[in-house]
């Protein structure tokens, strides 16, 4: 039998020689396994693993030496205040994602009526009914699969003022007046170095077209017909896109641009209001 520090150890002596996960994944894995948390953990370092259990964690190190992001070896990512599932339909969470609630929660905006275009695993939609549970919230997604997902994330999480929808973008949405759009699009130009690293998420989740402008430029031009005068359409973009996202909204006769830096000071969520 080995236990829960011999195991660790063991692995630690290995993460010498591999980069791409870390300690805390390690530890994420035993806890995601035994059903624990970190403190529990800390606390029961002699306890002892079986043969089975052992067996099961060198798998899921196997699974991320070749690569596989951690959340897709447990089934989920913590957002916000949420637990989010996720799998291989949806995009995982990003840290940088929660600026934009951050941002919606202080522009003080008391919106009525939501809509979140592209909602993936549903993370800026459920967080948003968390933070206004009287709003009428829309999640749409084109994935019938990530919608699933966003369905069932609703539901773990007990929230119930969600709506969702497939839609590509606005095409199934009914003309409605939303106080507050936003969306984290695909926003990754598909020649970019940096996709290779991604190739466990959905494709069609993180690469458009015009140098990952496409999608950016398609909502925009179309978000005027259903928001309410005053109305925030508020994006998610890479961290050199925030001109082109601007001028973006501008072209599409938005009034008011503002960027927000994320915690590494890259621009990071842009939005405009439709003029009174
Ligand atoms: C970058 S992911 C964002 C997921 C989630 N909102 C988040 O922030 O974690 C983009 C999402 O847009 C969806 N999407 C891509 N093209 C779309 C389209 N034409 N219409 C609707 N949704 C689309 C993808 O399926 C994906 O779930």
């Amino acid at each position: 039998m080995t236990s829960i520090h011999d195991w660790i150890k063991n692995q630690s002596n290995h993460l010498n020689q591999v980069t791409q996960f870390d300690q805390n994944d390690i530890n994420l894995l035993l806890c995601h396994l035994l059903s624990i948390n970190t403190a529990w953990l800390y606390a029961h370092q002699e306890h002892l693993l079986t043969a089975k259990q052992i067996h099961q964690l060198d798998l899921w190190v196997e699974e991320l030496k070749a690569g596989k992001p951690l959340a897709y070896i447990t089934g989920n990512k913590d957002f916000w205040t949420l637990r989010l599932h996720v799998n291989q339909h949806t995009l995982i969470p990003r840290p940088e994602t929660e600026l934009l609630i951050e941002v919606i929660e202080q522009l003080d905006l008391s919106p009525a009526k939501i809509l979140d275009l592209g909602t993936g695993s549903g993370a800026i939609a459920l967080s948003l009914a968390t933070l206004y549970p009287d709003a009428e919230i829309t999640a749409s997604d084109q994935s019938a699969a990530a919608l699933k997902v966003a369905a069932l994330n609703a539901k773990s999480n007990q929230i119930n003022n969600v709506t969702f929808i497939q839609s590509n973008w606005f095409d199934d949405i009914n003309a409605d007046c939303f106080d507050l759009i936003v969306s984290n699009p695909p926003y990754i130009d598909s020649e970019d170095e940096h996709l290779v690293n991604l190739s466990y998420e959905p494709l069609s989740a993180l690469v458009a077209s015009d140098h990952g402008l496409s999608d950016f430029k398609k909502i925009s031009l179309a978000a005027s017909q259903f928001l309410k005068p005053g109305g925030v359409l508020m994006f998610e973009h890479g961290w050199q896109q925030a001109e082109s996202v601007t001028k973006i909204l501008e072209n599409a006769g938005l009034v008011n641009t503002s960027t927000q830096k994320d915690l590494l000071q890259h621009n990071r969520v842009t939005w405009a209001y439709l003029k009174v």
